[in-house]
């Protein structure tokens, strides 16, 4: 069964195409994990500002990234545009949310979209005050998910999804070590 719209119609490889249309929305047991929208805005803000040195080492855009409300507008408005155009659709960040509060844990997020191959990258971040209870290797699992299942049933319906971090930067390590995926 073909887990990509056009996969038996083109000769480029699979030729991986976006669904459409292109919901951005699961949960897993805690977490709602879903396309940002404008009103996150204010919430991202604060939770990279309050995260700022603890995400630092790893993601260089804490750097200048979301150094006001506005920046966190331009980024989510950047993201509800990424996915927009099925043609030119080749990443988007996504949010990472509390299924009781709505609060904002942090981001996941699919980018370096190969279309020939269908696969894709993801990576991750938790506010600080929120790490260590297991939501990023949650988060994370439901992304897999998502990713591989068929876009029939709701998925991306990737390939390959890669995860690349830092051998020194062991708790982004241990997320794909606790999911099994098979290091290279
Ligand atoms: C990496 C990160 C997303 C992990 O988020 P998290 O929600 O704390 O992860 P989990 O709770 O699912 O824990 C995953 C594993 O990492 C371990 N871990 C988490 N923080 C750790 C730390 N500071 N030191 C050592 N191990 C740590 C956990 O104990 C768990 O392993 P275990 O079950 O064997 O004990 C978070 O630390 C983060 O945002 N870091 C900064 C940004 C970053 O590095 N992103 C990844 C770039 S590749």
């Amino acid at each position: 069964m073909p887990r990509c719209a056009n996969e038996t119609e083109t000769g480029l490889g699979l030729g991986w195409t976006p669904p459409e249309p292109f919901v951005i929305r699961f949960e897993t047991a805690r977490l709602v994990i879903r396309a940002y929208e404008l009103g996150d805005a204010a919430q991202m803000f604060e939770a990279v500002s309050a995260s700022r040195e603890h995400l630092l080492p790893w993601m260089p855009w804490a750097r200048e990234g979301h150094r006001d409300v506005e920046a966190s507008v331009h980024y989510i408005t950047t993201q509800i545009m990424a996915v927009r155009d099925a043609k030119t659709f080749s990443a988007v960040g996504i949010g990472i949310f509390d299924r009781a509060s709505g609060r904002l844990l942090g981001g996941t997020g699919v980018h370096g979209v190969h279309r020939d191959t269908a696969c894709a990258e993801t990576g991750y971040w938790i506010r600080a005050d929120a790490t260590r209870r297991g939501y990023c290797t949650e988060a994370t699992a439901g992304v897999l998910s998502w990713a591989f299942r068929g876009q029939s049933e709701g998925g991306l319906g990737m390939r390959r999804v890669v995860i690349y971090c830092s051998g020194e930067n062991i708790a982004s390590r241990r997320v794909p070590e606790k999911l099994g995926c098979a290091p290279r």
